[in-house]
């Protein structure tokens, strides 16, 4: 069953003003990589002001590793309340009211400098990651919620988008003839009060989901009226009927919390699908990239690495636009293999590139080629894929336990590769890719496997798809079928 899937200028509006929830996660994903030096020296002259004797290697490392990593930790207990508010105060309203978030972290970051203390730039950093955290919920749910099935796909990648976008604007004001200079790097950080402030703005001219009205509120006409609106079209039977259903169908559930996913049938094999599919993009080892690419370049014989670090910030740009206009058509599950497998070549030649680099100087190249390639290839697939698909696994009852414990498991393992690479990096030299490369076999072979492909089908179809798996699962005789719907190609489906 497919929707009209017409792309209306309210529909836009709302998706884009959603998103700014992702550049803001994005930008501070990026943002602090460039100026490092700059800002280790203010730690230094803060330190020294204090306690009259400069600060050790040591201390100014972990304090560092402190600012970049404790994004992450803010990030997983954000996206571990995400279902706290979007059922209580709606989606939209959600969005609107994390971003007070945004703007103590934009002053906590932006007066650090005046007020000679890391201690309220790295608290900017812990509230801005809850605030990214959030979102990273808050923004797949209401997008999938209110794009017509056909769009989904293509929809949710708007969220990537926004994210890698937010990066390599990052990465631009980042130089040092912009904003990464001793001077301006407060504002280059403090910066994120304006993307929340046109956000405040913007939301209340959006709607509330209709699901979210109709299914969590009862608001049927409420619901219809938006509808209507958000599809240019008065025939919108189809999509309430759809909504009907599973209004009835979730009448007849308990509402599912976080422990009932994992203890129910129905569930388990989706939330375990969902928790793979965000580990496939964590171990990827996409943010090895991310937040260390300048040290990688330089260490692969590159003469210009901040460049080339900007290099990827556009290939990653470039290639998200790609998926976007694919997905609706190959569809997820193809996308994240040709992706994973992607990324797994390119990390061989990247280890040879890199391993071979004292014999041969033009290796350079290579691993050059290589980098974009690896990153080329997560934005086909396991970029974008993984933060919206969660989101079509489930229905309404489920879905915001599941998009928190999804989003918990992305942003544990992004602090992972955060905090060990760099130790990881030491002990294996040229080979350390070696490892991303089997966790990407591993995780091609689990998508091969157990991933069905959910494109053009309402949550309703993907839902019961699994039902009927787990079903089948409990009678031993079907175990054929089953292997065929979890792949994804059962022609019934
Ligand atoms: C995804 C990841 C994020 C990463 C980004 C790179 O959004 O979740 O951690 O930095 O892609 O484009």
């Amino acid at each position: 069953m497919e929707t009209k899937s017409k792309v209306t200028p309210q529909l836009m509006m709302a998706v884009g003003t959603a998103v700014i929830g992702s550049f803001q996660f994005g930008y501070n994903t990026g943002v602090i990589n460039a100026p490092q030096n700059i800002i280790e020296s203010f730690y230094n002259e803060t330190w020294s002001s204090r306690f009259s004797e400069p600060i050790s290697r040591t201390t100014l490392t972990a304090l560092w590793s402190l600012s970049v990593a404790i994004f992450s930790v803010g990030g997983m207990f954000g996206s571990f309340s995400v279902g706290l508010f979007v059922n209580r105060f709606g989606r939209r309203n959600s969005m609107l009211m994390a971003n007070v978030l945004s703007f103590i972290a934009a002053a906590f970051m932006g007066f650090s400098k005046l007020a000679s203390s890391f201690e309220m730039l790295i608290t900017g950093r812990l509230i801005v990651g809850l605030y990214s955290g959030l979102s990273t919920g808050f923004v797949p749910i209401y997008v999938e919620e209110i794009s017509p099935t056909g769009l989904r796909g293509a929809l949710g990648t708007l969220h990537q988008l926004g994210v890698v976008i937010g990066i390599l604007v990052a990465q631009i004001f980042g130089i040092e003839s912009i904003m990464g200079n001793a001077s301006l790097w407060p504002l280059l950080l403090g910066f994120t009060l304006l993307p929340a402030f046109l956000q405040c703005v913007l939301l209340p001219l959006c709607p509330e989901s209709p699901r979210y009205l109709f299914i969590n509120c009862n608001e049927e006409s409420k619901a219809c009226s938006i509808l209507v609106k958000l599809r240019g079209t008065d025939e919108v039977n189809e999509d309430m009927q759809e909504m009907r259903e599973e209004s009835q169908q979730m009448m007849r559930e308990k509402k599912v919390t976080i422990p009932e996913l994992f203890r129910s049938p129905n569930y388990r094999q989706p939330i375990f699908v969902a928790i793979m599919l965000q580990l496939s993009q964590q171990l990827s080892g996409i943010n090895a990239v991310f937040y260390y690419s300048t040290g990688i370049f330089e260490r692969a014989g590159v003469s210009q690495p901040v460049y080339a670090t900007i290099g990827t910030g556009v290939v990653n740009t470039a290639f998200t636009v790609v998926s976007l206009f694919l997905v609706e058509r190959m569809g997820r599950r193809s996308l994240h293999l040709i992706g994973l497998m992607g990324m797994a070549v390119s990390a061989v030649f990247l280890t040879l590139a890199m391993a071979l680099l004292d014999q041969h100087r033009w290796m350079s190249y290579v691993s050059t080629v290589a980098i974009f390639s690896f990153v080329a290839f997560f934005e086909i697939g396991p970029g974008p894929i993984p933060w919206f698909i969660v989101a079509e696994l489930f229905s309404q009852g489920p879905r915001p336990a599941a998009i928190a414990v999804a989003g918990f498991s992305n942003w544990s393992a992004n602090f992972l590769v955060g905090m060990s690479f760099q130790y990881v990096e030491q002990l294996c030299g040229p080979y350390v890719f070696i490892i991303f490369t089997v966790l990407l076999l591993g995780f091609y072979v689990f998508t091969y496997f157990k991933v069905p492909e959910t494109k053009g089908r309402t949550f309703d179809e993907i839902a019961a798809g699994f039902c009927e798996s787990a079903s089948q699962r409990a009678d031993k005789y079907s175990a054929p079928k089953e292997f065929n719907t979890l792949r994804g190609d059962d022609p019934d489906l």
